[in-house]
């Protein structure tokens, strides 16, 4: 028989080590995962393509969902909270939906209807999560940092997410170490437990890099440590913000949100509250590349109206290099890259942020895009819009690099197949619908699983 590894993570050499400490048992009674998890086989998700036919000219107007990326923050900073948290405007996305089942796995009662969604977490009877439902999606690992705080320990799957790099997780594992955690690698899971016994101590913690995931599972842990917190050089995304108001709306105590010094101060408690989510600024830029114009702009709500004339067309020879907030987004990079295709003139896009994040590439030469790779940085030769592109078929192997392939696919001349659709669905709600309803010529093919006999 095969005996499983304990890893111990060393906070000096930043790598995990073979340790002889005892496994410790979770307090709080853990629930079978197999039992809470969806049927896989039943629920297998549907292979769709896209079929565009490129050249529609956009018109009119249409909403933009509730933030991805603030959503899964806050669906796992509402473990935090005590009784219910009612959120309004979570995107109906297959990420958000993983989400679901992450805290469903755990015994919390989740009820979505229409963007609005009820969690309840006086259930939780399991610090670990289903590992499958973990792997899915990023954010997913989030739950580390209030599970902790709350009950004292976690077991939580190394996340997964995008293939667009490497993405280790020292930082959340350091940053927790610092606010009196005792972390260990056992069997693909991290194993995480306060020192004392009972709950996280507030402490000082600077991070390498302003990581968001880091930032946001620290701030939550923070939030229900003992005492006061400080986190250096943090993330200042408006997504990371939005958790922050989140938590503060549930009586956590959080100073310092959108600058690079966050001082927390603990609270025993936080009740759920109601809170509305941001909009989705990816998704706004996004059809801002499709010629769209931001034209109504709230805290809750964000318009995008597609007005005659083409407000991107004097983007063109630009130099770009994604970054940390406020720099351009390395979310948004792919479907820069598809804009300046279609504009006169040469670009350079360099992406600082991921390691691995040029896969799309090779899709968009696919469909005539003039575009040259070395290393992380993209050299782009572009010809205004029709003259260049031309429809084929590709494929999506991850959520922007498949936005990018609509961007490029309503640029090019005749009819792209879109396959891999369901990366797409990871991260953009009704997509394709939102863009027909604007003019664009997009239809969605369906192919169901073939039933085994
Ligand atoms: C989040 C977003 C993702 C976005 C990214 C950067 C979610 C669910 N996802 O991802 O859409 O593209 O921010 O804006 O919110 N790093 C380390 N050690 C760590 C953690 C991160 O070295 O412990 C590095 C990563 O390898 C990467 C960089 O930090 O090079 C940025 O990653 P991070 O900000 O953590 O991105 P995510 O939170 O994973």
């Amino acid at each position: 028989m095969c005996e499983s590894m304990t890893l111990f993570f060393n906070a000096q050499s930043h790598h995990f080590e073979p340790n002889l400490r005892k496994p410790f048992l979770c307090s709080v009674k853990r629930t079978h995962f197999s039992q809470l998890c969806q049927p896989s086989t039943e629920n297998l998700p549907p292979d769709h393509g896209l079929i565009l036919v490129g050249g529609s000219k956009l018109s009119g107007h249409v909403n933009i969902s509730g933030s991805k990326n603030s959503a899964l923050a806050i669906l796992a900073g509402t473990l935090c909270c005590s009784k219910t948290s009612k959120l309004h405007n979570i995107p109906d996305i297959s990420d958000t939906r993983e989400m679901f089942s992450i805290l469903q796995s755990l015994g919390v009662r989740v009820e979505a209807s229409n963007g609005e969604v009820t969690v309840d977490t006086d259930g939780i009877r399991s610090v670990e999560p289903c590992p499958e439902s973990v792997r899915q999606t990023r954010g997913g690992f989030f739950v580390v940092g209030p599970l902790l705080a709350r009950f004292g320990e976690a077991v939580v799957a190394l996340p997964g997410g995008c293939d667009i790099g490497t993405r280790p997780i020292d930082l959340y594992i350091r940053g927790l170490q610092a606010l009196g955690a005792v972390v260990e690698l056992r069997d693909g899971k991290v194993c995480a437990f306060a020192v004392n016994g009972k709950r996280l101590v507030g402490g000082k913690f600077h991070l390498d890099y302003p990581s968001v995931g880091a930032t946001e599972t620290l701030m939550m842990a923070a939030s229900m440590a003992d005492g006061v917190t400080t986190l250096c050089n943090v993330a200042q995304e408006p997504e990371v913000v939005d958790l922050a108001w989140f938590l503060n709306k549930s009586g956590a105590c959080v100073e310092g949100e959108g600058s690079d010094t966050l001082v927390i101060k603990g609270r025993n408690q936080l009740h759920g509250p109601e809170f509305t989510i941001i909009p989705d600024r990816i998704e706004a830029d996004k059809l801002s590349a499709a010629g769209c114009k931001i034209i109504e702009t709230t805290q809750n709500t964000l318009e995008i109206s597609a007005l005659p004339g083409d407000i991107a067309r004097d983007i063109r020879g630009v130099h770009v290099k994604t970054g940390p907030f406020p720099q351009f987004p390395t979310d948004l990079q792919p479907q820069i890259m598809a804009l300046l295709m279609t504009r006169n003139g040469s670009s350079i896009v360099e992406e600082s942020v991921f390691d691995k994040r040029m896969g799309h590439v090779r899709e968009l030469q696919k469909l005539g895009g003039r575009i040259q790779v070395c290393g992380n940085t993209a050299f782009i030769k572009g010809q205004d819009h029709g003259s260049a592109l031309y429809g084929t078929t590709v494929c999506a192997t991850n959520l922007r690099g498949g936005a990018a392939l609509i961007l490029a696919g309503m640029a090019a001349e005749g009819i792209t197949k879109i396959d891999g659709v369901a990366h797409i669905d990871r991260g953009y709600q009704n997509l394709d619908m939102k863009l027909c309803s604007l003019g664009a010529n997009i239809r969605r093919l369906i192919s169901l699983p073939v039933c085994q006999a």
